[in-house]
């Protein structure tokens, strides 16, 4: 299993504040040596497993992938095509929402998925992806 974050027993719910941890660690994880700010990510697909992601940077700047994607990417790279939630966390205070590549990546694989934004010590909101991503370009419209 790639997780390092484990799978719901069957039938089971994960608690939020589960997938907020899972994203908190994943952070520390984070390749940000140029804008410092760094960035975890726990996208949990539909039958629990939970797949982190943190920001890598390089020098080119602009070859960066968000937490986001680099959690979406590992989940689709393991055949995961389902997704329930995921929780992104920056330490700020004001919350850190995906960015506008990461919300059409989101949107095209995972549908209205639900988003829990977090800071280090607390809660930062809580989401629909069809309200951060209103008229999405998406396949239904190739
Ligand atoms: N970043 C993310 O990883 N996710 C977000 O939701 C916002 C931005 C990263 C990209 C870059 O490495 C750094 O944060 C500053 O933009």
């Amino acid at each position: 299993m790639a997780s390092s974050e484990g799978r719901l027993d069957a039938g089971g719910t994960r608690d939020a504040g589960e997938l907020v941890a899972a994203a908190r660690r994943a952070r520390e994880n984070a390749a940000a040596a140029f804008s410092h700010f760094k960035v975890g990510a726990a996208l949990e697909s539909a039958d629990g497993t939970v797949f982190t992601g943190c920001n890598v940077e390089n020098a080119t700047y602009g070859l960066t992938i968000c937490a986001e994607r680099v959690a979406m990417f590992k989940a689709l790279s393991e055949g995961h095509r389902s997704f329930t939630r995921i929780a992104i966390v920056a330490d700020t205070e004001a919350p850190t929402p995906p960015c506008g590549a990461c919300r059409q990546i989101l949107w095209e694989f995972a549908g209205n998925l639900e988003i829990l934004l977090a800071n280090l010590t607390e809660d930062k909101g809580r989401h629909y992806l069809e309200d951060l991503l209103p008229l999405p370009f998406d396949a239904r419209l190739l």
